[in-house]
């Protein structure tokens, strides 16, 4: 299995007010598969994801990841492994706004192995025409193409999003949903993604439900449909 986590737990607060957001939490993922995580607000996906992210520390538990336990990594090799695994993706994109396209796109750049060519990154990404604008220029979808953009170009085998289209009208939300399901078919890249749309899981291989920082519900997806196809339905 490439992703693996066990018995995962994580509180936050002391005495009194200590509250457990992820409550003895165990996940299978498969590669190249896009994983989506729904369920209430507070119900602790975010604190998953930044878990898996190794952007937060969980109290006790396992992450394993292509056969490496991330809980037991010092934070060097966490580096690593951020680095070479990982690109993440956020609701309000987080771009840097003094930079342009083409140079948000490239402040990753250095961070890989083996880079994407960015010009044809770009044009995947349909940013030909925006590549030297900044952030402010562009609306919330193409801010959040070069999101995805800056995410890419190291070539990560994992791509964190978490609420990537909780800020986007619906039309929008669709292309950027067919990106991520292109990306996906074209690269392989395993995706996690959290979203408030459950009526989008039908981009899904695989379906996690979590209530009160517990998973309620994890099941494969029979009826998986291409996201293309709901092109001018009520998403
Ligand atoms: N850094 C933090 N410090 C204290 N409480 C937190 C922190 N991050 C999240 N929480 C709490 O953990 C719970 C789960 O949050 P979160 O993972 O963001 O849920 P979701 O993404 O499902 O909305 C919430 O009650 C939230 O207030
Ligand atoms: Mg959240």
């Amino acid at each position: 299995m490439f992703i693996e986590i066990k018995k995962l737990n994580k509180s936050y607060g002391e005495g009194d007010n200590k509250i457990k957001v992820i409550n003895n939490v165990s996940l299978d993922i498969e590669k190249g598969t896009i994983c989506m995580i729904i369920g209430a607000s507070g119900s602790g996906k975010s604190t998953f994801l930044n878990l898996i992210g190794a952007m937060d520390v969980a109290d006790s538990g396992s992450i394993v990841i292509d056969g490496k336990d991330i809980t037991k990594l010092k934070a060097a090799k966490l580096t690593d492994y951020r680095r070479e695994y990982l690109g993440y993706i956020f609701q309000f994109y987080n771009l840097i706004p003094d930079l342009t396209v083409l140079e948000n796109i490239e402040t990753t750049q250095y961070l890989g192995k083996d880079n994407m060519d960015i010009d044809e990154l770009i044009r995947l990404l349909g940013l030909e025409e925006h590549k030297n604008k900044f952030p402010s220029q562009l609306s919330g979808g193409q801010q959040q193409r070069c999101a995805i953009g800056r995410a890419l170009v190291k070539k990560p085998s994992i791509l964190l999003c978490d609420e990537p289209t909780g800020a986007l009208d619906s039309k929008t939300s669709q292309d950027i949903l067919e990106l991520l399901e292109e990306v996906n078919e074209k690269f392989g890249t395993t995706i996690i993604m959290v979203t408030h749309n459950n009526d989008i899981t039908c981009m899904a291989d695989h379906i996690v439900v979590f209530s009160d920082g517990k998973i309620v519900r994890s099941s494969k997806n029979k009826n998986k449909r291409s996201i293309k196809g709901m092109r001018n339905s009520a998403l």
